[in-house]
C-alpha cells in the first residue's frame, strides 16, 4: 500500500463539509423562535446598513429524480405549482423588508435548487423584478447567477435572464458516461450541454460553471477521464468537482436507485479526483479551496489569490457579505450572529407564510466561542491555514494541538508560530483538520446515528 492509500484508509471518516460552523446537525435550536432570529438581525444592523447583502432563492422542483442527489427538492411534473410558490417567495421577501425597516442593497443573488429552470423564464424574471423593485440598485451591476439543468431549460431562460442582468450560469452535468448516467437516472448528452454552453457565451455570460461529481455509482477512471476531456473542450470558467456524498439515511433524498457495491470507495474514489485534478491543472485551471477549479482570470481565482475567498451555504463565493438571506423551502439564512433554516417541507413553508410569519424552523445563535472557531474553520476551508484569534483559551489551543498530533506527524499539517497550515499533501484532508477544531463534534464523540458523508 502506498503512502496516500495508507493515509486515505486512516483519515477517510464521516465528516462535515463545513459550509457553516457549527454544522447543521449540531445546531442548538430545534425550534428557533422568530424573536431570537430577529434579535440577531438587529445585532448586526450596523453592518447591514453599510454593506450590501446576499440573497439565495431556493426553487425546489425537478421533473425527474436523479438517484444520487442530496439536495432539498420536490419531484413533480406539475407546473401549476410555479405561481403559488413564487407568491410565497414574494411574501417572505415582504416580511423581511418589513423587518429591516431600510432599503436592502443586494450584492449577489443566486437562484438555486432543485431546478430553477423548472420555472418558466417569464416567472423567474417576474420574481427577480419584484425583488429588485424594492431596492435602489441596478441589477446589471451585481452578481446575479442561476443553476440550470441542461435537459430542463430553454434558450429563453438564458436570453431573458441575461436581459435582466444575469451574467453567471451554473450547469449541472455530473458525468457524461452513459453507464453512470443510467445508474443515477440522468440522461444528458454532451451535445446538449455544448449547445447551451456556447449559446450562453454568445449571449455574453461572463462566468459559466460546470458541476461534476466523482465517486458516483459505476464511475470508472477511463469513463471519467473522457468526461473531463469533454469538459476541458468547452473550457467553462469554473468547475465544481464534488465528491459524491452518500447519505441515504437522509429522509426523502432517494439515494437508493443503485447497488451500493457500484459506488467507488476510498483509494478508488480518490484516484478519480486525482486524475481529474491533474488534467484540469494541465489545462490551465487553478485549484480553489476543497473542490473547485477556475480559469486564472475568473473572479474566483482572483479572490483566492487576494485571500478574499469566502464560503457559505452556497459553497465558495468571491465576496463576504454580512447578511445572507435564504428565501424558499429549506433555505438557510446567516446573520453572522445566527443561522436560521426555513421549514423543510413545502406545505410547512407555505402554511407559515399564510399565517403571515417568517417560515423559519430551526437555527442556532452563535456564542462568542462559536464565532471564533467559525473563523478558523472558514480560513482553513478557504486558505488552508488559520491564525489564532484573541478569544481562544490556552486550554482550547492545547486541545487542538493534541487532536492534530497525528496529522502533524503524518506531515499533513504543520504548526506555525501563530496557527496551523496544511501542507500540499494535507490539502485533501482539510475536512479532517477542521474536525479537530469542531468542539461540537468532539463533545458528541462517536455518534450511533450516521450524520455526514466521508471526508475523502
Ligand atoms: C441543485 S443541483 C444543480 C441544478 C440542477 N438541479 C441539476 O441537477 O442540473 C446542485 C448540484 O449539487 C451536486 N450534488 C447533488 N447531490 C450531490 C451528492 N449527493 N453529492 C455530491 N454532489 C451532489 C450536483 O453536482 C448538482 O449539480
Ligand atoms: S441533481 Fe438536480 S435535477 Fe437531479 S434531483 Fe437533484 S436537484 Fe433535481
Amino acid at each position: 500500500m502506498n503512502d496516500i492509500q495508507h493515509l486515505i484508509r486512516k483519515y477517510n471518516v464521516p465528516g462535515p463539509r463545513y459550509t457553516s460552523y457549527p454544522t447543521v446537525p449540531f445546531w442548538k435550536n430545534d425550534s428557533l423562535q422568530l424573536t431570537e432570529w430577529e434579535a440577531t438581525l438587529q445585532q448586526n444592523r450596523a453592518s447591514f446598513l453599510s454593506s450590501a447583502m446576499s440573497l439565495y432563492i431556493h426553487l425546489p422542483f425537478c421533473e425527474q429524480l436523479c438517484t444520487f442527489c442530496g439536495c432539498h427538492k420536490r419531484i413533480t411534473k406539475n407546473h401549476q405549482k410555479e405561481i403559488p410558490y413564487i407568491k410565497s417567495l414574494k411574501k417572505e421577501w415582504i416580511l423581511y423588508k418589513e423587518l429591516f425597516e431600510f432599503t436592502p442593497i443586494i450584492k449577489e443573488l443566486h437562484l438555486g435548487g432543485g431546478t430553477p429552470t423548472f420555472f418558466t423564464p417569464e416567472n423567474l424574471v417576474e420574481l427577480v423584478k419584484n425583488i429588485f423593485n424594492s431596492t435602489t440598485v441596478d441589477p446589471a451591476k451585481h452578481e446575479l447567477s442561476f443553476e440550470a439543468h441542461p435537459m430542463f431549460m430553454k434558450q429563453a431562460h438564458s436570453e431573458q435572464l441575461f436581459d435582466f442582468g444575469f451574467r453567471r450560469l451554473s450547469i449541472g452535468i455530473q458525468d457524461y458516461d452513459t453507464l453512470v448516467q443510467k445508474a443515477i437516472h440522468r440522461h444528458q448528452p454532451f451535445e446538449k450541454v455544448k449547445e447551451i454552453h456556447r449559446y450562453a457565451l454568445k449571449l455574453g455570460y461572463e462566468s459559466i460553471s460546470h458541476d461534476l461529481v466523482y465517486g458516483l455509482p459505476k464511475q470508472q477512471l477511463k469513463g471519467f477521464e473522457t468526461t473531463i476531456q469533454k469538459t476541458i473542450e468547452l473550457l467553462p470558467h469554473r468547475i465544481a468537482l464534488y465528491g459524491y456524498a452518500h447519505v441515504p439515511w437522509i429522509k426523502g433524498n432517494g439515494q437508493r436507485g443503485f447497488d451500493e457495491k457500484d459506488i467507488p470507495q476510498d483509494a478508488e474514489k480518490r484516484e478519480l479526483y486525482e486524475m481529474a485534478s491533474e488534467k484540469l491543472l494541465q489545462a490551465g485551471y487553478i485549484s480553489i479551496g476543497m473542490d473547485h477549479f477556475a480559469l486564472p482570470s475568473d473572479p474566483m481565482a482572483l479572490a483566492m489569490r487576494d485571500k478574499k475567498l469566502h464560503r457559505n451555504f452556497m459553497g465558495y463565493t468571491t465576496q463576504e457579505t454580512p447578511l445572507l438571506i435564504g428565501l424558499g423551502m429549506s433555505a438557510i439564512s446567516d446573520s453572522w450572529f445566527g443561522f436560521a433554516q426555513n421549514e423543510k417541507s413545502l406545505e410547512g413553508y407555505k402554511n407559515r407564510l399564510k399565517e403571515g410569519k417568517l417560515p423559519i424552523q430551526r437555527g442556532h445563535i452563535l456564542s462568542e466561542e462559536d464565532k471564533g472557531i467559525r473563523k478558523y474553520v472558514l480560513s482553513l476551508m478557504c486558505h488552508f491555514q488559520m491564525n489564532w484569534g484573541e478569544t481562544s483559551s490556552e486550554k482550547y489551543k492545547s486541545d487542538i494541538r493534541s487532536r492534530l498530533k497525528e496529522m502533524v506527524s503524518d506531515e499533513l499539517i504543520r504548526e506555525l508560530p501563530y496557527g496551523f497550515q496544511l501542507t500540499e499533501k494535507g490539502i485533501p484532508f482539510v475536512r479532517n483538520a477542521c474536525m479537530a477544531f469542531d468542539t461540537y463534534l468532539h463533545e458528541a464523540g462517536q455518534s450511533e446515528k450516521p450524520l455526514f458523508s466521508k471526508t475523502i
